[in-house]
């Protein structure tokens, strides 16, 4: 029978393990805070702001709202980023994507030091992930003994992108043996597709990414035993490609004109084969945010870390 992979479960369970912790650092008088900024009125990013700013409510975060309007200059949105980057109050710093067209998004997110970085997409985070010098962040909650391996350790602070590491995180939720299987990509964005094949490849699983470019994906597909697509494209994904007893993550969020959400997977067709499937919405999605939060935990507590060392032992 096929299992539904529900991201809200996960959350939950993430949301109350940081609010707990967040707890805590208020014992020793420490408060954690996430910057967030928001440019320009795209529906979709004024969703994910409000859904992130009450996200931080229910596990005590505190947030830092910066509303610029669509025709403010790349200088401003900048001299935003610097502050947040020397606010001791502030751990992490989140941009809405997308920004205006006129604004360099790349050089935006590169602006952002390392150690606030709690989205994971500027050039230095992206680079320890594919470097395998931050991967040691999914080995947390999973397979312990790899961390005694030198390429393992932590070592550095910047973090991983939260929509592949929450994928991540649900498939070791639901026990997916990620190790030796062959698992298709299918999308190669830098925020989504080439993370997320780096996360699996540090797993040990056999990586094939797919793209507009890709002649036929189906074949791919066929041969795939865990599938994540992230593209956008309603239905990319149909029963008759997947293979009986596939994984299959649906990543893609598609916004149809009747407000209705819908992801890449043609869902009805493909659950009749699939072992385990995510559903859109109530998957990936959820676990995005805790992501963020626990990131933006994890920042907060490397800071008082480095503050004294005496703690580090
Ligand atoms: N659930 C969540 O929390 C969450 C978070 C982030 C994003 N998303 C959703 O995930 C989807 C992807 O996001 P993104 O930021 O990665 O988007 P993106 O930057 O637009 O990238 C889309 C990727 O899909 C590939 N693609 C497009 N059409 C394709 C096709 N017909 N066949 C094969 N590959 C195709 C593109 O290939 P090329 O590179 O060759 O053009 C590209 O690599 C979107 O729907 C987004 O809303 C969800």
């Amino acid at each position: 029978m096929t299992q539904i992979m529900d991201g809200r479960v996960l959350s939950d369970k993430i949301k109350n393990n940081v609010r707990k912790e967040v707890e805590q650092l208020r014992g020793f008088g420490i408060e954690v805070g996430l910057g967030l900024l928001l440019v320009g009125d795209n529906p979709a990013s004024e969703q994910y702001f409000l859904a992130t700013l009450k996200a931080c409510k229910k596990v005590g975060i505190t947030s830092y709202e910066f509303k610029l309007s669509g025709n403010t200059s790349v200088n401003e949105v900048l001299n935003v980023i610097h502050s947040c980057n020397t606010d001791e109050r502030i751990n992490g710093l989140l941009v809405l994507f997308p920004l205006p067209e006129r604004i360099n998004a790349r050089r935006v997110v590169n602006e952002i030091i390392p150690g606030k970085d709690v989205d994971g997409l500027g050039a230095i985070s992206v680079g320890r992930l594919a470097a395998d010098e931050s991967t040691f962040q999914i080995f947390r909650e999973g397979s312990y003994e790899l961390l005694h391996e030198s390429r393992f350790r932590p070592s550095i602070s910047s973090f991983l992108p939260c929509t592949p590491f929450g994928v991540i995180r649900l498939l070791e939720f639901y026990g997916v043996e990620m190790k030796g299987m062959h698992a298709v990509v299918v999308g190669k964005s830098l925020a989504v597709g080439k993370p997320l094949s780096n996360m699996l490849l540090a797993k040990e699983a056999t990586v094939t990414v797919c793209h507009r470019g890709t002649y036929d994906l189906g074949h791919f597909l066929g041969h795939a035993d865990i599938v994540c697509s992230a593209t956008g494209v309603r239905n990319l994904i149909r029963g008759d490609m997947v293979r009986e007893g596939a994984v299959v993550v649906d990543i893609g969020i598609k916004v149809l004109d009747d407000g209705t959400i819908v992801g890449d997977v043609d869902y009805e067709s493909v659950k009749k084969k699939a072992s385990l499937i995510t559903p859109v919405p109530g998957g990936v999605g959820p676990v995005t945010i805790s992501m963020l939060l626990e990131n933006t935990l994890r920042s907060a507590q490397r800071n008082e870390l480095l503050k004294s060392p005496l703690m580090m032992g």
